[in-house]
């Protein structure tokens, strides 16, 4: 029998929602974006990445290469993407604009802890010396779901989570063209989601809860059919609890299957654990799959305002044979920190002694 809401609905299946583009753009004269798109770190230096990793350590001597001041209301970072093509690379960053703060319950309430405040999500794109060139906004005014967390870029589309600003609430995984910065709504989650990065060769997106607790893996190609079915959740192929708490991971990005790990799905991470004046700082390479971390190095830098240089955005890329790393930690008036580690740095005999 024919049924207008059933005819709704199996349109709503095959045509994922495109949310009508909200972008300032302040340099028309430039790019927006490289063209052509550079190839994901999947794709290229993923491995090498991997393998430079091996030679970190707690005694590593991380060189600062550049401070580069972003400009504009950077809004709070929470991850980035750094595209470069020919003589032009553009850094994508994730943030959140926050309009009402989230206010804590006393209680649980609805499985959650605080109000959800207000906000809007956004990419903003800077060039290399950090000239703003534009700002989109993914979401509309009073939107439940407004917090940008970690992203990754798959030589296609930035990935992006939209997530309810508190723990076990909800988020939609959303699509990004970057040549446009149209998104497109993937598919909806119940739990909070604060990173994503997707796999192109099996077409898994893995994403990562409220503190990285948890990590939850997605198969696009047989769940394609749920996308934008307004509110409803799309349950993952499976859940990993995170064993790891030195750090919660902020921001990560796709490796790809390294021989290194016998072809495991390699994420590398960033990530901090705050406790009250305490603060720990690191990066990990993570089986996407298992979240089992595969390497780990804790980082001592800070930035401007004493917080690990690790608590919001990375990108990484190996320059001249070198691993670096790009962290962008600050909220609102934002500095990229680029360091590289030095190669030749002692990484072993770097223990305490202890009774040996
Ligand atoms: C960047 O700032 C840090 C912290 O103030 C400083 O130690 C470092 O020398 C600076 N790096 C450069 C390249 O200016
Ligand atoms: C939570 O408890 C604190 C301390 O008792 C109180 O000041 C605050 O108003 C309470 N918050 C709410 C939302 O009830
Ligand atoms: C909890 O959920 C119920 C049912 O959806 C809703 O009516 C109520 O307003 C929610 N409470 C809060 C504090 O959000
Ligand atoms: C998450 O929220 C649901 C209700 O929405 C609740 O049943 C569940 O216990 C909550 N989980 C946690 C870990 O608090
Ligand atoms: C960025 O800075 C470098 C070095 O100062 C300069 O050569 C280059 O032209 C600048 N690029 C842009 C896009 O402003
Ligand atoms: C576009 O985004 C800005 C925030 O960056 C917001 O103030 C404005 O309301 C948005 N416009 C629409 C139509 O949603
Ligand atoms: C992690 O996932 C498991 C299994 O779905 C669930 O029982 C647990 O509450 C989750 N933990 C957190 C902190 O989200
Ligand atoms: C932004 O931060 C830089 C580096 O800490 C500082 O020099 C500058 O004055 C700040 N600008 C504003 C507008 O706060």
């Amino acid at each position: 029998m024919y049924s207008p809401s059933l005819l709704v609905a199996a349109l709503a299946a095959i045509l994922p929602s495109v949310s009508a583009l909200n972008i300032t753009v302040y340099r028309p004269d430039v790019p927006l974006v490289p063209s052509p798109l550079p190839p994901s770190h999947a794709q290229t230096d993923g491995n090498e990445i991997i393998s430079l990793f091996q030679t970190l350590g707690r005694n590593t001597i991380w060189k600062s290469i550049a401070n580069i001041s972003f400009e504009g209301d950077t809004y709070e970072p929470e991850g980035m993407v750094r595209l470069v093509s020919g003589d032009v690379e553009r850094f994508i960053v994730s943030a959140g604009e926050y309009m009402a703060p989230t206010v804590h319950y006393n209680e649980t309430i609805n499985g959650t802890d605080r109000s959800p405040g207000a906000g809007f999500a956004h990419l903003v794109v800077f060039d290399g010396n950090g000239s703003r060139i534009a700002d989109a906004t993914l979401t509309p005014e009073g939107a439940l779901q407004y917090h940008n967390g970690g992203i990754d870029f798959d030589g296609q589309h930035i990935w992006c989570t939209i997530a309810q600003y508190r723990p076990n609430a909800t988020a939609y995984v959303a699509r990004v063209d970057p040549t446009t910065m149209e998104s497109r709504k993937i598919l909806q989650i119940e739990d909070h989601q604060g990173g994503v990065v997707h796999d192109v060769k099996t077409n898994n997106i893995y994403t990562l809860n409220w503190g990285s607790r948890n990590g939850s893996t997605f198969n696009l190609n047989r769940l394609a059919y749920n996308a934008a079915n307004e509110g409803v959740f799309t349950r993952p192929q499976s859940v990993a609890r995170n064993p790891s708490y030195f750090v919660d991971y902020q921001d990560c990005k796709f490796m790809g299957h390294s021989r290194y790990y016998h072809w495991r799905p390699i994420m590398l991470c960033s990530g901090v654990w705050n406790a009250g004046t305490f603060n720990l700082g690191g990066i990990a390479l993570v089986d996407a799959n298992t979240m089992v971390p595969v390497a780990e190095v804790p980082i001592q830098m800070t930035s401007f305002t004493g917080y690990p240089v690790t608590q919001n955005p990375v990108e990484v890329a190996v320059v001249d044979g070198k691993l670096r790393l790009y962290l962008m930690p600050d909220q609102h008036n934002s500095t990229l920190f680029v360091y590289e580690a030095e190669p030749g740095s002692p990484f072993q005999f770097g223990g305490t002694g202890g009774a040996f």
